[in-house]
């Protein structure tokens, strides 16, 4: 098949096939002249970056009816569009979609730059989601690869360099397949096809569409493209945390510093761990003193290092007061803007001695 016809034979299986999202206009509506808005586009490919769709579906939907524009993000509060992203993870894209809107807002009259580099330009769009939102929401000929697409294309083409070599090779071949008249659909039409049937492990290739132009169909090898490079080792990392809970069921939570791993993000206070560096470990890293007994450890495993937390546990019947502290009430702790890996924490604080006001009030983590 020549590129043509792969294209052709796509596009046909996705009109059939596509996956439904609340972000995407389908490709019967795109023919009757809908045209997805930038804002769904760009904020759902920020969020799909690192996260599945099923993760990011109900954050999308809460996203657009609290800031249904880019001026209403833009004018939002930082924290709550904080609290609105926990639990999706890689806080660095929350702050710069914020910095984005505002940009966008401020710089270009609340539209988007409909061209790559001025899309680039912006806090927090990077080669890939520049191209995404030229192709899907403005029709505009560019390309697309994420990594569905990249296992799909370097499969198509057994692509015979590994990751990330294979980037630039996958990169071309992307460009000459996408089509000038449906340059978004037929992104999609890719990621789908990596997503459901060009899958990481055992693809369906007897259901594909492009099995007839596929180098490695059917083949016992077919998973092992891309080729992925040596896996490097996970450093494991330790610290402690110390979840303090008052009579009431309130826990001592702050704000982690605006920059960095989880920046802006409010945590339970404990030693100053890093990606690179051990935090102290052992009671006495505690922020005052109290009961402070061991609740179990956490483990949490970021992109480039796997962290390893001691929780303590004390209980206070006079709450201690911590600098740039606050004690969140039971009925709170679920708006706060805590990471997975906080919450984990106060979990593992909580089962430690369920018989607390915390677990009576029904606490939701
Ligand atoms: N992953 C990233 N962007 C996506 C999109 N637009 N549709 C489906 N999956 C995606």
């Amino acid at each position: 098949m020549a590129n043509q016809d792969i294209t052709d034979a796509l596009l046909q299986w996705y009109d059939r096939n596509h996956r439904t999202f609340p972000w995407r206009v389908s490709p019967a509506d795109r023919k009757r002249g809908v045209t997805p808005r930038a804002y769904h586009v760009w904020l759902s490919e920020i969020m799909l970056q690192q996260t599945t769709v099923q993760a990011v579906r109900p954050y999308f939907l809460t996203f657009v009816e609290r800031w249904p524009d880019v001026h209403s993000l833009a004018a939002a509060d930082d924290d709550d569009v904080m609290k609105a992203w926990a639990g999706l993870g890689y806080y660095s894209r929350a702050r710069n979609l914020k910095k984005c809107a505002e940009r966008i807002v401020s710089d270009h009259s609340g539209r988007f730059p409909e061209d790559i580099a001025g899309l680039k330009a912006l806090p927090g769009i990077g080669d890939y989601t520049a191209a995404a939102i030229t192709a899907i929401a403005f029709n505009r000929h560019a390309a697309v690869v994420d990594g569905n697409i990249e296992r799909v294309v370097a499969r198509l083409f057994e692509v015979s360099e590994a990751l990330p070599a294979a980037k630039a090779p996958i990169k071309d071949h992307m460009a000459r397949l996408t089509p000038q008249h449906r340059p978004g659909d037929f992104a999609q039409a890719m990621m789908d096809l990596g997503a459901t049937i060009c899958t990481p492990k055992r693809p369906a290739c007897g259901l594909c569409p492009l099995n007839l132009s596929c180098a490695v169909a059917g083949r016992d090898d077919a998973e092992s493209f891309p080729v992925k490079p040596p896996k490097a080792e996970r450093p494991v990392r330790r610290g402690a945390t110390f979840v303090a809970v008052a009579g009431d069921g309130a826990v001592l939570l702050r704000k982690r510093p605006p920059a960095g791993l989880l920046g802006g993000m409010t945590e339970v206070p404990g030693s100053a761990w890093t990606a690179r560096r051990d935090g102290e470990l052992g009671p006495q890293a505690a922020p005052f003193a109290g009961n402070w007994k061991m609740a179990g450890t956490i483990r949490h495993v970021f992109t480039h290092f796997e962290l390893r937390l001691d929780v303590y546990r004390a209980d206070f019947t006079e709450r201690p007061a911590l600098d740039g502290g606050w004690w969140s009430e039971p009925e709170r702790l679920s708006g706060e803007a805590l990471p997975t890996v906080m919450k984990k924490a106060i979990a593992a604080a909580i089962q430690s001695e369920p018989d607390t006001n915390l677990t009576k009030k029904g606490l939701l983590l």
